[in-house]
């Protein structure tokens, strides 16, 4: 056995590393000014809280020390945890955190806060609320900027599959001012320096106790006669030793999580509180400034179960009762609705969870604000008809944001039979609205359009009002989506017409973008994302973001496409707009491979693929992106991604979402040389393209069957470099490409050639882009005209460079810097005019300068270009 590492002369065994890990962290953000944040996890009792305390103590003269612990409630309160940080921060931090603002004014503010060294530590948060989790993830989105080193401890034991918790460690793990660190048990050392004084017998104890510290230090503390089996034992043994009235202030306080103010104790059991003195003698409980609460949450809940039914609902109604009043402050409405629960106390559920409920997502804590409804709901045969359909439709707006699809159009079904009955055409419209559009997100399109349909159709009866301009806002959307764009604008000229007699901003945004997204009219949808943001609707400006994204994308807008997708990743990112932040992040994607970035392309694709949501949208644009780095550059796994996005795509019928698979599925078809597959798989696309007007849809499938040898007629609506290319004139067709920004595109063209030089810059372009399969086929193909000595195999991975520019870019540059003029660059690389200024200016905006001068001197800062 070897020696055992003790850290001080304290009893902190084994937590050497660990606290040298993060000494170096608070050193290096002390350095650099620059954040850091640590993710400590394990099990329960293994010592993440004695680790914190002990760091702190041995820091907390050079940092500022501030701590929060997320509580054991059922449901916790939104932002609780903050609380505490905002009183002890005082100033601007606690009134902002003490004034219903959401997550990201919440880490504005702390942001602002910290002026030195800080040490944030942030406790169990695998018991915290989802502001709280929304608080984490974008406070380390941004912990770059401030200099604070973020702790944050999480049981690992304790989180299933769909925790939230698991997401957001997921989304951290990739940064790299992220470290995770999991504390592992005792060794059988430890335990035996721990056991000796006791005489115990130490290696029965680490075999029953597994050498977890919180079991050990029970066992010990229970008396060295016999090892009890279990953490329940080993809390009753200890308590055993109290008297029957010690034994019941135990269990008032095990009532009353995370700890019992004083105040609040005797109105539970005034006798018992005598006994404060006994119990924390005991060290099951300890003391806070006016409170106490237990040692270890294993005691609280052992404690907890062992309470008689009769005495635990006389406890809990005695608690609601207190809290309805307490003496300072107003009522904690997620606690006492928990009360009130645990107390059969039905009319007070019906009073506390509804108001619960909407507190929290006022604060963005949707979870918590989804389980207090359905709390309420419990109760709701109690309520009036109208109220309970009321109380649904809050619930399923809460699911809506939080994921909970089935249960969201479970609601809006129950709410549709209620205000059926009741006769109330008005609300029963509006929930047809609202259930078409749930049914959306995961493909059901038919039934969502019918939902529409029936919404629009009830309501024009009545008189005009707000659900019927969002009435006809869903329908635009449905058509918009299905690429039935006359019909799409004339639905949302309806809206619009409605929504500025009404002067509601809300649906005259969300219309506007949809009109924007059908006239392919950019200025207008730029125009949309800043009237939303001037109007505060940060919903609404994720929504025009995205679907400018969308557009542009789709229309290959390169240029402004990415003028536009990083500001509105970035505002998503920091305002916790998650649904748009994934639609975004897959445009993304989709940018970065048409311009040639690959491994980019399958970081972004990658990142949306690992958030599980309902919505298919997303998933499937990524799976696409990623099938399609995979399958160009020879790597396995790109068939399985198809399939997944093919069995999501095709239900929905919606060119949108079907296309780009039916496209990507042709490629891979084409790379692996089978022409049948090729044609089945543009089959059903094209004629839907072509039926829907889709000028790049259409051009891109036909000019998948043409590669194929199917001798494909000119979709006469394709777009001008898929029309040039089927004609036959691939050579323009590249040079468009190239204009674009679109290499690979460029490089596909040129291999229609038949010649050898078309085929070897084809080939160039390829292997500049790694693009090993269709590279073997244009080597094929030379080799078919006599070419011999070709190079072999894909050469190195395009050069990274800070400013992403393709190679095409970097070359143009490397002139510009000598001096030389568009005319000469263009006589140079034999390129027409018109393509070098398009460079030139795709320079310019990549940089981010304005004049050739300062792309110069940017080239040489970055190393770019030595002249
Ligand atoms: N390294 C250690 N050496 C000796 N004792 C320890 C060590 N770590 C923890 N302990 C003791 O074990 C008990 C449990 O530790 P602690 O409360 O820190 O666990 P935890 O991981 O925070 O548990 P939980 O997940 O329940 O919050 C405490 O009594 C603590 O003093
Ligand atoms: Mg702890």
């Amino acid at each position: 056995m070897g020696p055992v590492a003790l850290n001080t002369a304290a009893d902190l065994l084994e937590r050497t590393e660990e606290l040298a890990l993060l000494a170096e962290c608070l050193d290096s953000v002390r350095r650099e000014s620059r954040g850091r944040v640590v993710l400590v996890s394990g099990e329960a009792g293994v010592g993440k809280t004695a680790l914190l305390r002990r760091f702190c103590d041995e820091h907390g003269s050079s940092a500022r020390i501030l701590w929060g612990g997320c509580d054991p409630l059922f449901v916790p309160r939104p932002l609780g945890p903050l609380l505490a940080i905002g009183e002890a921060a005082g100033g601007e931090l606690e009134t902002v955190v003490g004034s219903d603002v959401m997550p990201h004014e919440v880490v504005a503010a702390f942001a602002r806060a910290v002026d030195g060294p800080t040490i944030f530590v942030l406790e169990d948060v695998h018991w915290a609320d989802e502001a709280t989790l929304d608080v984490l993830r974008l406070l380390a989105r941004r912990v770059e900027t401030i200099p604070v080193l973020v702790v944050a401890t999480y049981r690992d034991d304790e989180l299933d599959r769909t925790h939230p918790l698991r997401l957001v460690v997921g989304e951290l793990a990739t940064s790299e001012r992220v470290t995770r660190r999991k504390l592992s048990p005792l060794s059988p050392a430890a335990v035996a320096q721990l056991a000796d004084p006791h005489g115990f017998d130490t290696d029965e104890l680490f075999r029953k106790t597994g050498g977890n510290p919180f079991f050990v230090v029970e066992a010990l503390a229970s008396g060295p006669d016999e090892i009890p089996a279990t953490v329940r034992d080993a809390v009753f043994a200890r308590a055993a030793r109290l008297d029957p009235v010690a034994t019941r202030l135990l269990e008032a306080v095990a009532v009353v999580p995370p700890r019992g103010e004083l105040w609040l104790l005797e109105a539970l059991d005034e006798d018992a509180l005598d006994r404060l003195e006994e119990c924390l003698g005991s060290g099951m409980l300890e003391s806070a400034p006016g409170s106490v609460a237990f040692r270890h949450e294993l005691a609280r809940l052992a404690i907890e179960e062992s309470i008689s039914l009769k005495r635990k609902v006389d406890l809990h109604g005695r608690a609601l009762a207190a809290l309805s009043d307490p003496p300072r402050g107003t009522p904690d409405l997620a606690r006492l609705a928990h009360h009130a629960e645990a107390a059969g106390d039905a009319e007070a559920v019906l009073r506390f969870a509804p108001a619960a409920a909407d507190e929290a997502a006022s604060l963005g804590a949707h979870r918590e604000a989804v389980v207090q409804y359905a709390r309420a709901l419990r109760f709701g045969d109690r309520l009036p008809a109208a109220e309970r359909a009321d109380l649904l439709e809050r619930r399923a707006r809460e699911c809506y944001v939080t994921d909970e699809y089935d249960h969201g159009m479970a609601a809006l079904e129950e709410a549709l039979e209620i205000y059926r009955a009741l006769g109330d055409k008005r609300r029963e419209g509006d929930v047809l609205r609202q259930l078409s559009i749930l049914l959306w997100c995961p493909g059901r399109i038919e039934e969502g359009e019918r939902a529409a349909e029936s919404a629009v159709a009830l309501l024009e009866d009545g008189t005009p009002g707000r659900e019927l301009a969002l009435a006809y806002g869903a329908l635009a959307m449905y058509c918009k989506d299905s690429r039935r764009t006359e019909e799409a604008i004339a639905w949302g000229r309806r809206a619009l017409e409605l929504a500025e007699q009404l002067d509601d901003e809300q649906i005259a945004v969300h219309t506007l973008a949809t009109i924007g997204l059908c006239q392919v009219d950019y200025e207008l949808l730029v125009q949309t994302v800043e009237r939303a943001q001037r109007a505060g609707l940060v919903a609404q400006a994720g929504r025009a973001f995205a679907l400018f994204a969308e557009c542009a994308v789709e229309n290959r807008g390169h240029a402004i496409a990415s003028k536009y997708v990083g500001p509105g990743v970035e505002y998503c990112s920091e305002r916790g707009i998650e649904l748009y932040r994934l639609y975004l992040l897959a445009h993304r994607a989709r940018l970065e491979l048409d311009e040639g970035r690959w491994s980019d392309a399958a970081d972004s694709a990658s990142s949306v693929l690992r958030v599980p949501r309902t919505s298919i949208s997303p998933r499937i644009f990524s799976l696409v992106v990623l099938a399609l780095v995979r399958a160009r550059r020879g790597d396995p796994g790109h068939r399985a991604l198809l399939e997944e996005a093919w069995a999501l795509a095709e239900p929905t019928g919606e060119l949108p979402r079907l296309a780009p698979v039916a496209a990507a599925r042709a490629e891979a078809a084409w790379l692996a040389g089978d022409a049948a597959a090729v044609v089945e798989a543009t089959e059903s696309a094209l004629s839907l393209a072509i039926e829907r007007g889709s000028a790049w849809w259409s051009g891109e499938l036909a000019a998948w069957r043409r590669r194929a040898g199917v001798d494909e007629q000119v979709p006469a609506i394709a777009a001008e470099p898929y029309a040039l290319e089927l004609a036959g004139d691939w050579c323009r067709s590249a040079e468009l490409w190239f204009e674009l920004g679109c290499p690979y595109e460029a490089a596909l063209a040129l291999a229609s050639a038949d010649e050898e030089q078309s085929l070897r810059r084809s080939l160039e372009e390829l292997q500049r882009l790694d693009a090993a399969a269709p590279a073997a086929i244009v080597t094929r193909r030379l080799r078919d005209l006599g070419v011999r000595g070709l190079p072999r195999g894909p050469r190195p991975a395009t050069r990274s460079n800070p400013a992403n520019l393709t190679p095409r870019e970097l070359e143009v540059l490397g002139f510009v810097a000598e001096g030389l003029r568009n005319g000469e660059i263009a006589e140079r690389l034999v390129l027409s005019r018109r393509t070098v200024d398009h460079h030139v200016a795709g320079i310019l905006c990549k940089l981010g300068v304005r004049t050739r001068a300062q792309a110069s001197a940017e080239a040489v800062r970055l190393g770019l270009s030595g002249r």
